[in-house]
């Protein structure tokens, strides 16, 4: 991440002046043309104010104007390993490309040196994209998990990550069939001891069941009861693709729809994150409301691999809590922007061909998904996802101007501004990002 100021800073305590731009956790946003935000020793932000109002001692303030500070992103869905093949195998079908593309790539992380390689480089990459924290799936492997939690607590991004369990499918190899959902489970327990709460609650655990394709009835509430136990996140996929809703039924008799297999298993609930929920009947939609259920919407890879559109406004009428996930590989970029892009695109495809006539959402509204509704999906809204006094100083420094069209033509009004960083995302437009003030590196 280059910048032309020399003297970014690196830690807190330290001021930055610049134009700002945040969902307020109260509703709305806050715009500044120019203000100084102070971050205090602890990391956290201790002012906002209008340039010239400033508090005493933050005078010296970096001005990296006219750069526009934003909350960092919150990508709620991403598979660590898959980065490597990320923008590969556009169109297929879900279980198609898994088996092609995805298994073969996962099942190198058998060997640990592979994670301790790549972990780094993906951490990077993400903040590059403006994101300061993931939620993440990791293999099936333990050893790569806990590269995977070394390289993010030495990175300083914050990451939920969690060991992909598999007991009906897997690309384990090695593994003893009629073991592996004790280990898996054994496993799981170990990692999240270790990693849950890690550095004061920067570094958190997400039990992960792959889906309901790659899992046994008894794996998905094992799991679920560990997760509870525990008090660490519980993710998994369901209703993206119609060959795997199938095959769901298929391996699941008893229940009445996709989200039931997971309601057997007690996995609902508000520590839960579901990524993607494209198909969803009404009672699966009343059902996920009614437990306080989370789900990731994953939009660019919904149309990357031939998954299907989300009905996002119906489920937002309904209640449901929703943020945004990369879902990178399946999604073919990192980063969250163009999460909103496709989105936002998708949204108008449904109400042209679609027949939805309900709004869709604004640039602002995309930013509060992407940033104060994905830390409200975590449950961590008091701490990230808006830049207000007393939160921790996630943020990113944004240059806008290199998403003007022609010189001189630079947004300056808050919608306009990040309807251009929606809509005109430039894949350095991010100069730099912090998580409780410390510097994030960028991919070397
Ligand atoms: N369903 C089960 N595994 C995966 C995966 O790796 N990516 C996506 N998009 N969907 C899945
Ligand atoms: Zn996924």
């Amino acid at each position: 991440m280059v910048s032309p100021v020399a003297t970014l800073p690196a830690r807190p305590p330290f001021s930055l002046r610049a134009r700002i731009l945040t969902p307020l956790a109260a509703g709305g946003v806050r715009w500044e043309p120019d203000a100084v935000l102070e971050v205090d020793r602890s990391g956290r932000i201790a002012s906002i104010a209008p340039s010239g109002a400033e508090p005493p001692g933050t005078e010296s303030a970096v001005d990296v104007r006219p750069w526009v500070l934003l909350p960092g992103m919150v990508d709620l869905h991403a598979h660590l390993p898959q980065i490597p093949n990320a923008g590969l195998g556009a169109g297929l079908a879900l279980l198609t490309w898994l088996d092609r593309y995805i298994f073969p790539l996962e099942r190198q992380w058998s060997d640990p040196a592979v994670a301790v390689r790549l972990a780094p480089l993906a951490f990077g990459a993400f903040a590059a994209a403006g994101t300061t924290t993931t939620l993440l799936y990791g293999t099936v492997f333990a050893a790569s998990l806990e590269a995977a939690f070394h390289a993010a607590e030495a990175h300083g991004i914050r990451a939920v990550i969690g060991k992909v369990m598999m007991d009906r499918v897997t690309y384990d190899e090695s593994i003893d069939r009629a073991a592996i959902l004790d280990r898996s489970l054994r496993e799981s327990v170990e990692l999240c001891e270790r990693w849950h709460g890690r550095d004061e609650g920067r570094l958190r655990y997400a039990f992960t069941p792959r889906f309901a394709v790659s899992c046994t009835a008894e794996m998905l509430r094992e799991s679920a009861a560990a997760a509870r136990a525990a008090g660490a996140y519980w993710q998994t996929h369901v209703a993206e693709d119609r060959g795997e809703i199938a095959e769901v039924l298929r391996l699941f008799p008893e229940a009445r729809d996709y989200v039931d297999v997971y309601d057997r298993a007690e996995g609902l609930g508000r520590r839960t994150v579901l990524a993607h929920a494209i198909h969803l009947s009404d009672r699966e939609l009343d059902r996920l409301v009614e437990t306080d259920t989370r789900v990731a919407h994953c939009p660019a890879s919904n149309l990357f691999l031939a998954s299907g559109v989300m009905p996002l406004a119906r489920y937002l009428e309904a209640g449901l809590a929703v943020g945004l996930g990369s879902d990178v590989a399946a999604g073919p970029d990192l980063s969250i922007f163009g999460a909103m892009r496709v989105g936002a695109y998708t949204q108008n495809a449904l109400r042209v061909v679609g027949g939805d006539s309900r709004p869709t959402l604004g640039p602002l509204e995309w930013l509060r998904m992407g940033t104060l509704d994905g830390a409200r999906v975590l449950g961590i809204d008091d701490e990230i996802g808006s830049l207000e006094p007393g939160k921790a100083a996630d943020l990113i420094a944004v240059d806008a101007s290199v998403t003007a069209p022609i010189a001189g033509a630079d947004a300056d009004e808050p919608a306009a501004l990040m309807s251009r960083l929606i809509f005109r995302a430039h894949p350095n437009m991010v100069r730099a990002a912090w998580v409780r003030g410390r510097a994030l590196p960028g991919p070397e």
